[in-house]
This record gives C-alpha cells, sequence and structure tokens, in this order.
C-alpha cells in the first residue's frame, strides 16, 4: 500500500508528500523520478523524487496542482492511499568529485535539484544553489536547500527576497564575473531552462537539464516522451530525464507539451463540474 503518511500545503498549489513506498525507496538515486497512478482509471504522472529514507521506506514528493491529476492529488490527505508507484526510474545524475555545481531550481525544479546537490556536496564538491519565486510567500525549500547547498542564494520577480529578478538574472551576474563553475543545472519551466541554456552556451560551461515532457509508461516503449536532443531522438524516461541543455530542442518540448492542452483543458473543466455538484449535494444534505 502507498499510504500517504504525511501531507503538508506548501505555496502556491504546492504539496509536500511522504508516502510510503520501501521498494522504491531502497534503489533511489540523486535525479530519478517515479510514474504514479492515484485511481484505477487515472493517468500515470511523472514525480521527481525530492527525498527519500531507506530505513523508514519513504519517499518525498513535491507536487503542484496544475491539471486534472494533480488536483485530485492535491485533494488526498494523510491516511489516503496512492493505487500505484513505479519506479525509481530514469538514468541517476551523474556525480563526479573535484566539481563545482551551480544548480538552478524554480517551482517544483527546486524539489528536483535538492537531492542532486546533496549528492554533490556529500562528495565534497561546492554546491551553490539559485532558487527562484515570484515571492517570498511562493519560494519553497528554502531551509532544506540551504542544507544540501554550500551557498543558496534566491531570486524573487518583485524583490521580497533576495535578487529581484529570476534565477538567470543571478547566473548571468556570476558568468559576467567569470565566478567559477564546472557544470549548471537547471531543473524548472522549460523557458527557464531554455534561459540558462542561452546564458551558458558562449561560455561553453557544462549545462544539464531535467526535462518534463508528457509521459505515460515510462519504460521507452510508447514514445511519449521523445525529445530531440542534437540529431538523435531520445526517450527522457529511459535516455533521460537529464540531458545537455546547449543541444535540447526546447521549441519542439513545448509543442509536444502542448499536444494534448484541449482534451486536458476539458477533462478540468468536467472535473471542476462534477466537484461542485458535489459541494452542492453535501450543502444541500447539511
Ligand atoms: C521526469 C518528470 C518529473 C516531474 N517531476 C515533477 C515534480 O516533482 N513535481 C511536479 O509537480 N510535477 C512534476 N512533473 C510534471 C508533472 O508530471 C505534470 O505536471 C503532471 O503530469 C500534470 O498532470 P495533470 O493531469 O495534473 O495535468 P494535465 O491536465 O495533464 O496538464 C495540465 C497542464 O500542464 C501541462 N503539462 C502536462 N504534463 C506536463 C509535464 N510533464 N510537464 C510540464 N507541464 C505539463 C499541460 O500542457 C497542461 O497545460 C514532472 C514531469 C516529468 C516528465
Ligand atoms: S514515457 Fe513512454 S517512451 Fe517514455
Amino acid at each position: 500500500m502507498f499510504t500517504i503518511l504525511e501531507k503538508n500545503d506548501l505555496a502556491a498549489k504546492v504539496y509536500r508528500y511522504v508516502i510510503n513506498a520501501p521498494n522504491v525507496a531502497r534503489k533511489a538515486k540523486a535525479g530519478q523520478f517515479v510514474i504514479l497512478r492515484l485511481i484505477d482509471d487515472g493517468e500515470r504522472i511523472p514525480i521527481t523524487l525530492a527525498d527519500w529514507d531507506p530505513i523508514s521506506g519513504t519517499i518525498t514528493l513535491y507536487v503542484q496542482a496544475i491539471g486534472k491529476t494533480t488536483t485530485i492529488m492535491s485533494q488526498m490527505k494523510a491516511g489516503d492511499a496512492l493505487l500505484d508507484v513505479v519506479g525509481p526510474l530514469g538514468i541517476p545524475s551523474h556525480v563526479e568529485k573535484g566539481k563545482t555545481l551551480v544548480a538552478l531550481g524554480g517551482g517544483f525544479g527546486i524539489a528536483a535539484i535538492h537531492p542532486i546537490v546533496r549528492a554533490h556536496k556529500r562528495i565534497g564538491n561546492r554546491t551553490i544553489s539559485i532558487i527562484g519565486a515570484r515571492s517570498k510567500e511562493l519560494l519553497i525549500m528554502e531551509d532544506e536547500m540551504r542544507a544540501a547547498s554550500d551557498e543558496v542564494r534566491i531570486a524573487t520577480d518583485d524583490g521580497s527576497c533576495g535578487t529581484k529578478g529570476f534565477v538567470t538574472t543571478i547566473l548571468k551576474k556570476m558568468l559576467t564575473t567569470h565566478e567559477a563553475m564546472d557544470v549548471v543545472l537547471a531543473i524548472g519551466p522549460v523557458v527557464m531552462m531554455k534561459a540558462v541554456a542561452e546564458l551558458t552556451r558562449a561560455s561553453d560551461v557544462e549545462t544539464l537539464v531535467s526535462l518534463n515532457p508528457i509521459m505515460m509508461d515510462g519504460t521507452g516503449m510508447c514514445g511519449a516522451c521523445r525529445v530531440m536532443v542534437g540529431d538523435s531522438v531520445q526517450f527522457a524516461c529511459v535516455d533521460g530525464p537529464e540531458f545537455d541543455a546547449h543541444k535540447v530542442d526546447f521549441d519542439l518540448l513545448v509543442a509536444r507539451q502542448k499536444m494534448y492542452s484541449p482534451q486536458e483543458k476539458l477533462s478540468m473543466e468536467i472535473f471542476d463540474k462534477l466537484c461542485k455538484a458535489q459541494e452542492q449535494r453535501e450543502t444541500a444534505a447539511w
């Protein structure tokens, strides 16, 4: 049983879940993800492993409610169980000694960079995390990122915390002042990952991004997560999700993410109507 043991409401429709999943927790490595199914006829959604504990047999996930399945998950509470959790999936992040890592996270991307930064720090690499949000109230995991990194720099759109601007504002300044860095890792919205790739291209710093295409089976069979990296067709679920940012076709990624937008919109509208009808029935019963 994949029981939710803890659930916390964080900022901007982001929720933290600690879930009982001993087989995943035993094998998980930084950079990997799971595919969840909540109910019998539900869709499968990929979610990054933000943390895990092989001793207690738990995994920690941060999920942003943006469509039907993530909204259903946002309504689940501690004690509820997910139907299945498949993983760990994907190739673990390559963590090599003697590097200075600069990791940028936006939105759920902060949860995704967390275990990778921690893995680098554990082997003695210097780690600088740059995390961002629209405002201070919407920033997640500041304490966890401070514990996992040598240094944390913060950017908020409105300047309510740290530098006013985007995470790329901070990276741009670091590049301009030739601050030492060997590897840049960016995880978050595609527009942010693409901007990071453009910034580091000129200085030729190794840059990695963790791609988030639509996924279905997570086994390399269905082709849903197809991405172009250089001249090569790659399946993010088995060949990634991390790729060389300077070779990724981000425009294709965006186009493929939007492939089912009308169906996703309709599905959310029907779900909203069902929720409202249920609320009305409950109010009438009172
Ligand atoms: C490897 C990987 C790791 C991920 N890790 C996390 C995570 O840790 N936390 C988290 O909150 N989300 C994560 N995502 C994104 C998450 O899987 C999607 O947000 C989720 O599948 C949306 O499902 P839905 O039914 O709620 O929304 P849908 O109705 O399917 O989609 C709603 C909107 O989101 C867009 N969308 C759909 N799928 C994705 C996607 N894969 N990425 C970005 N936008 C999408 C759609 O175009 C649409 O506009 C990850 C995705 C991948 C591929
Ligand atoms: S999700 Fe089906 S091939 Fe990757």
